[in-house]
C-alpha cells in the first residue's frame, strides 16, 4: 500500500487535551498525561493523534483562544514536553497533528492589544475595526456564533471590531499581507519542529466580504435556534477568496513532504468539495462531518455515502467523521447497541476516519449540573445552545473512583459513566475490542483502505455495499434497526460481526439473518 500517503492509509485519533489524562493533579489533562498514554493510542491502531489547541490562551474557549501561536500554555506543559510528546509519538510510528486557529486570535494577543492600541498602529489592519453605523451601532447586522452581535465597541479608539465567536475572540483580518506572513511564520515554527500536519479552524470562514454588507434573513429560522441562524450568512462564510488562503497554507506545508492539510468546515457536499482546490492544490481533506447529524436510518445514510463519491473530484481524497468536542457522542446519538454498528460504518467506509477520543469504549454525554458547566457558548447563550461540555468528560481509563484514573484531583468536568478502558479491556465481546479487531483489519486489508465503494444499498433497516480492490471484494451489511432483518448478501467467509459469539461462518448467496443492531464484513 506504499503509494498512498500516510494519512490516506491511516486512522486519525482526536485527543482533547484537557480531557485524556491529568498528571499533576490539577484536574486538567495535560502533555505529559497524554505521553503516558500513547501506548495505548497505539496499541488501539490509530496512525495519528491530533491534538486540540495546546498554545498558551486565556482559555475564554479553552484554546481556540489563542494568546501566543507559537509556544505551550503552562496548563498543557512546556514546549520542551512537546517535543518530548511528539518524539515519543514517532517512536511509536504515531504522527502528531495540531490544531491551527488562524480565524480569531485572543483579545489577549500582543498582535490585538498593539492593533487596538491606536488606529494608525501598524498592526490596526491585522484584525476587523470599523466606524459605527451613522446611528453609533453596530457596523453592520452581522451576529456572533456565541450569540448577540459579532461587533464589539472598543472605547480606546472609537471603532468596533468583529468576533465570530466570544468577544475575546477577535477574527484576524486575512486581507492583511502582513497578517498572513505572520501565519505562515507560525506553520513554519511547528513544521520546523516536526509536526506532521494540522486541522485547521474554521477554514471556511476565514474571510469576510470586503465590503461588509449585511447578511440577508434566513427564511428557514425558528425561535428557539440560536441567534446567529436569524441571519444567512452570504457575506460572512464560504467567501470566494478563501480558497487562495488555504491554497497558499497547502502551499508552505508541500515544501516540508508529507504532511497533512485539514480543514474544519460545516457545509454541504457541493460547498465542501471545493476546499480540495480546483487541482487538488487546496486542503488534503476538508473534513466531513455528514454523520454527525445524518438520521440513523439506512436509506439516509446510503444516500449520503453514494452522493459523497460522486461529489468527490478524481483527485480528492475522502474522509468521515463520527464524533467531535463540538457534537454530542455518537454513543449518545444513536445509542449503545447502534454505536456498535457505526463503529464498523466509519472504519469500512472508503477515506480517512477521525475517531473521537473515548468513541471507542462507547462512552456517552456526560450530565452537566448547571452549576458545573463550562462551555461559553452554552453560558452566553443559556437554554438555547446545547452545551458542548457533554463531550468533553474526562477519559474513563478505569473504574477507580471518583476520577475513573484521568486525574488524582477534581477534574474539570465530571466523569461521564462508569465504563472504562480496564474493564474492557480483556473483553472481547467489548466496544474496545471491537474497535482494536477493526482497526487491525483495516491495517492489512487493502479493499478497505484503497478499494472502491460500490453497490451501495438499503432496504428497511439494512444497509450494505462492498468495497473492492482487485480481486479482493468485501461486502458490508448493517443492521440499523432493533428487529432481525434479512440480507441480500453474496456468499462469503464471515470476517467480522458485531455479535461476539459469531464468527468464521459461511454466508450463502441469498438470504442470512442479521441480529438487531447487527454488522457485517463478509470476504466475498
Ligand atoms: C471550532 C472549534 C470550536 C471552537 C470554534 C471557535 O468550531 O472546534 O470548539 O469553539 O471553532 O474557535
Ligand atoms: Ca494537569
Amino acid at each position: 500500500m506504499s503509494e498512498l500517503a500516510w494519512w490516506q492509509r491511516g486512522v486519525i485519533y482526536q485527543i482533547y487535551p484537557r480531557s485524556f489524562q491529568d498528571s499533576n493533579g490539577d484536574g486538567i489533562g495535560d502533555l505529559r498525561g497524554i505521553g503516558t498514554r500513547l501506548e495505548y493510542v497505539a496499541a488501539l491502531g490509530a496512525d495519528a493523534v491530533w491534538i486540540s489547541p495546546i498554545c498558551p490562551s486565556p482559555m475564554a474557549d479553552f484554546g481556540y483562544d489563542v494568546a501566543d501561536y507559537c509556544n505551550i500554555d503552562p496548563i498543557f506543559g512546556t514546549l520542551d514536553e512537546f517535543k518530548q510528546l511528539m518524539g515519543h509519538a514517532h517512536r511509536l510510528r504515531l504522527k502528531v497533528l495540531l490544531d491551527f486557529v488562524p480565524n480569531h486570535s485572543s483579545n489577549r494577543h500582543p498582535w490585538f492589544e498593539q492593533s487596538r492600541s491606536s488606529r494608525d498602529n501598524p498592526k490596526r489592519d491585522w484584525y476587523l475595526w470599523r466606524d459605527p453605523a451613522p446611528d453609533g451601532g453596530p457596523p453592520n447586522n452581522w451576529l456572533s456564533r456565541m450569540g448577540g452581535s459579532a461587533w464589539e465597541w472598543d472605547e480606546v479608539t472609537g471603532q468596533y471590531y468583529y468576533h465570530a465567536f466570544l468577544r475575546e475572540q477577535p477574527d484576524l483580518n486575512w486581507r492583511s499581507p502582513q497578517l498572513r506572513r505572520a501565519m505562515d511564520h507560525v506553520l513554519r515554527f511547528w513544521l520546523d519542529l516536526g509536526v506532521d500536519g494540522f486541522r485547521v479552524d474554521v477554514v471556511w470562514l476565514l474571510i469576510k466580504d470586503a465590503q461588509f454588507r449585511d447578511n440577508p434573513p434566513n427564511p428557514a429560522y425558528r425561535p428557539g435556534e440560536p441567534d446567529h441562524h436569524r441571519l444567512l450568512q452570504s457575506y460572512t462564510e464560504d467567501q470566494p477568496e478563501v480558497h487562495e488562503i488555504v491554497r497558499s497554507m497547502r502551499a508552505t506545508l508541500d515544501e516540508y513532504g508529507e504532511r497533512v492539510l485539514i480543514g474544519e468546515i460545516y457545509l454541504t457536499v457541493p460547498q465542501l468539495v471545493k476546499y480540495y482546490g480546483v487541482n487538488g492544490e487546496g486542503a488534503h481533506m476538508p473534513f466531513n462531518f455528514q454523520l454527525l447529524n445524518a438520521r440513523w436510518n439506512a436509506n439516509e445514510i446510503a444516500g449520503m455515502i453514494r452522493d459523497y463519491d460522486i461529489a468527490l473530484p478524481e483527485y480528492a481524497w475522502p474522509n468521515w467523521v463520527l464524533g467531535n468536542h463540538d457534537n454530542p457522542r455518537v454513543a449518545s446519538r444513536v445509542g449503545a447497541a447502534q454505536a456498535r454498528v457505526a463503529a464498523v460504518l466509519l472504519l469500512t467506509l472508503r477515506g480517512t476516519p477521525t475517531l473521537y477520543y473515548g468513541d471507542e469504549i462507547g462512552m456517552t454525554d456526560g450530565d452537566i449540573a448547571p452549576d458545573e458547566v463550562q462551555d461559553p457558548a452554552e453560558l452566553r447563550q443559556p437554554g438555547i445552545c446545547q452545551g458542548r461540555d457533554p463531550e468533553r468528560t474526562p477519559m474513563q481509563w478505569d473504574g477507580s473512583l471518583p476520577n475513573a484514573g484521568f486525574t488524582d484531583g477534581k477534574p474539570w468536568l465530571p466523569i461521564a459513566t462508569s465504563t472504562s478502558v480496564r474493564e474492557q479491556d480483556g473483553d472481547m465481546s467489548s466496544m474496545l475490542s471491537l474497535y482494536r479487531r477493526l482497526l487491525g483489519l483495516r491495517r492489512s486489508n487493502a479493499a478497505l483502505v484503497r478499494g472502491t465503494i460500490e453497490n451501495v444499498v438499503a432496504y428497511g433497516d439494512v444497509l450494505t455495499y462492498e468495497r473492492r480492490y482487485g480481486n479482493e471484494r468485501l461486502f458490508i451489511a448493517l443492521n440499523m434497526g432493533v428487529e432481525e432483518a434479512t440480507v441480500q448478501s453474496r456468499p462469503g467467509l464471515l470476517l467480522l460481526s458485531t455479535v461476539s459469539t459469531r464468527s468464521g461462518e459461511n454466508f450463502v448467496q441469498g438470504a442470512n439473518l442479521l441480529a438487531a443492531s447487527e454488522a457485517v464484513i463478509v470476504v466475498v
